[in-house]
């Protein structure tokens, strides 16, 4: 994800990248190389030598809060990409201590930068889909692969419930309000190698019902797909499927493509943070936004080991 926000960097005018810093000193000098800027494999070295605006986390989840302190200590503004912190504790830290030090906390919630996604929250909001009575999203592919194991430890990643399907987390909660509780099944503790799934109920607040499948034991590719359903019709997406946004009302069916996309959504996001941040107003996804997203993963996490339905407080 580091080579992917370096990517989405270069094209963004009002920015520009100073240094990057991986353990990895490798890596570091890899990506520098590239970018003609400066290597580091270590945060405090880089804290020390250069001067800089704003950090953006792309290190494994486990390792998000203490980057955090150390940026924020440093006056530095946050970019941290998603979930916000492997726990409801440590993401409740990273808030308090971004706020503490009068940084910006920008949590990386790329989904609602999607075109078709973005268009479905719009669709939603207009109110021509009458009131909304249930959502159902999927989201999977194969096991994840990453330079290092980390992925396949739960306690450093938080599985397909924290790293995967927070995405839709964050997005259900931006569409469609807050969530009053969750009821999940799914395969935390239960011994499988590299195959991880959880199927998770949501109660929304507005009384709406969602479904939430994540997989990492997928063959043949990703899949995303959505589909919400109102009093007055329903829209739905699949990334697979060549139609790319299908409404299907009583009166006839129409089909949408939301505008080809020039940039990427990992683009328009960093971009709309640096917007923000030059205009002194809040970015799109606030640090309660991403708080609430652990908090539903973490509560479908408590709800697949002790079997029961989970408040989200
Ligand atoms: N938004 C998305 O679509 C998306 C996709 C994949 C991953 N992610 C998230 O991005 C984050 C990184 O995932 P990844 O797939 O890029 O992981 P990765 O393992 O491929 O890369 C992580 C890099 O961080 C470096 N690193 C680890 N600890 C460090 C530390 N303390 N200081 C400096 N460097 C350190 C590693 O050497 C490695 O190069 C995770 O939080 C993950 O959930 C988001």
């Amino acid at each position: 994800m580091g080579q992917t926000h370096a990517r989405s960097y270069e094209s963004i005018k009002n920015a520009s990248l100073v240094a990057v810093c991986d353990m990895n000193g490798e890596a570091a000098k890899a990506l520098a190389e590239k970018y003609g800027i400066k290597a580091y494999d270590s945060v405090a070295e880089l804290l020390a030598e250069c001067d800089f605006d704003v950090a953006d986390i792309c290190t494994p989840t486990f390792t998000h809060l203490d980057l955090i302190k150390q940026v924020a200590a440093a006056k530095k503004h946050v970019v941290c990409e998603k979930p916000l912190a492997i726990s409801v504790a440590e993401a409740e830290e990273a808030v308090r201590v971004c706020k503490e030090n009068d940084v910006v906390l920008f949590t990386a919630h790329v989904l609602r930068w999607f075109p078709e996604f973005a268009a479905i929250t719009r669709a939603v909001r207009s109110g021509s889909l009458g009131d909304i009575v249930t959502v159902r999203t999927t989201r999977g592919g194969g096991y994840p692969s990453s330079a290092s194991t980390w992925f396949g430890d739960f306690s450093r990643s938080g599985g397909v419930i924290l790293d995967l399907i927070v995405h839709d987390f964050d997005w259900l909660r931006d569409t469609l309000g807050d969530v009053k509780s969750v009821y999940a099944r799914g395969l935390v503790d239960k011994g499988y190698e590299k195959m991880d799934y959880a199927l998770v109920t949501l109660n929304f607040k507005s009384g709406a019902i969602g479904h939430v499948e994540g997989s990492w034991m997928r063959p043949g590719g990703f899949v995303a797909g959505v589909k919400v359903c109102g009093t007055k019709g329903m829209i739905e997406h699949n990334n697979v499927r060549a139609t790319s946004v299908r409404i299907c009302k009583k009166e006839g069916n129409s089909v949408m493509t939301p505008n080809p996309a020039v940039y990427t959504p990992y683009r328009k996001e960093l971009k709309s943070f640096i917007d923000a941040l030059e205009a002194g107003i809040d970015p799109a996804v606030k640090p309660e936004d991403a708080l609430a997203a652990v908090k539903i993963a973490c509560a479908a996490i408590e709800s697949v080991k002790t079997g029961k339905v989970v408040e989200v407080k």
